[in-house]
């Protein structure tokens, strides 16, 4: 089993005094965690204020997107390289929330996946399937289809210095966890479907898990055997239950 890894997705939540009472509080109760690593992704404008209050702390922190490309006349978008003055080391890529409502093709997923990677950013990139496809039982289909575009462009040897986070969509903001089986068994199929063409890069894949985890059904989901963390929206807006789920994590 890896170390574990909780990643905080702070979505557009946040105000300059909100996040400094926020992550006063991640600092005094998660900084002393042992064998776990925590990062926070806040949305773009705070990253400065994430920088400054966490560079002394183990706490790591980062972006929820970034542009496909490197520079230029992209009004809105912002670069790896400008995640990277502000310190930040990982990045969300893919979350569901953005491929829906800004129409993100599997393409543009992996063209960020690699711009995050070559910039020296760790991407975590969110895989997931609905609920009609959940019940349709074609959930490994859809999720090995996504693997496969960045797997078919850039060879799964990049999977080595990733995330993937399962995220599966009908589980994200409502409440309803997928149970520890059902996200056992698609992390084990991912890292599966990684092995069959790069068996270093699936062993060191970190698979995170996300949608609806909170500190009771964290302790069940973390110690299955292909779940390397998680991947925490809600609760990780408030510090105690984000501080048990780190907690659940570090046991
Ligand atoms: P949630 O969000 O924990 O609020 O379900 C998870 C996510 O979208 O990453």
């Amino acid at each position: 089993m890896h170390r574990k890894l909780v990643v905080a997705n702070w979505k557009m939540h946040g105000n300059l005094a909100s996040n400094k009472q926020l992550l006063t509080a991640y600092i005094e109760k998660l900084s002393h965690l042992k064998n776990t690593d925590v990062v926070v992704c806040v949305p773009y404008p705070y990253l400065a204020q994430a920088q400054a209050m966490l560079q002394n702390t183990h706490i790591a922190w980062g972006a929820q997107n970034l542009s496909k490309d490197t520079v230029g006349a992209f009004t809105g978008e912002v670069s790896a390289s400008m995640l990277k003055d502000f310190g930040a080391t990982y990045v969300i890529i893919g979350h569901s929330e953005r491929a829906t409502a800004y129409c993100e093709s599997d393409e543009n997923i992996a063209t960020k996946f690699m711009q995050a990677q070559q910039h020296g950013l760790t991407p975590i990139l969110c895989v997931g399937e609905t609920l009609i496809e959940r019940e349709a039982g074609v959930m490994q289909m859809v999720v090995g289809s996504q693997l496969d575009t960045i797997i078919n462009t850039y060879g799964a040897a990049v999977f080595a210095n990733a995330v993937v986070s399962y995220e599966p969509i009908w589980a994200i903001g409502t409440g309803l966890a997928a149970s520890s089986d059902q996200a056992q068994s698609m992390h084990e199929f991912i890292r599966s479907k990684v092995a069959a063409y790069d068996l270093a890069a699936a062993t060191s894949l970190k698979i995170l898990y996300g949608g609806s985890v909170n500190p009771q059904n964290a302790v069940q989901l973390f110690v299955m055997q292909d779940i390397d963390g998680g991947l925490v929206g809600k609760c990780s807006l408030n510090a105690q239950e984000f501080e048990g789920i780190c907690r659940a994590a570090a046991q």
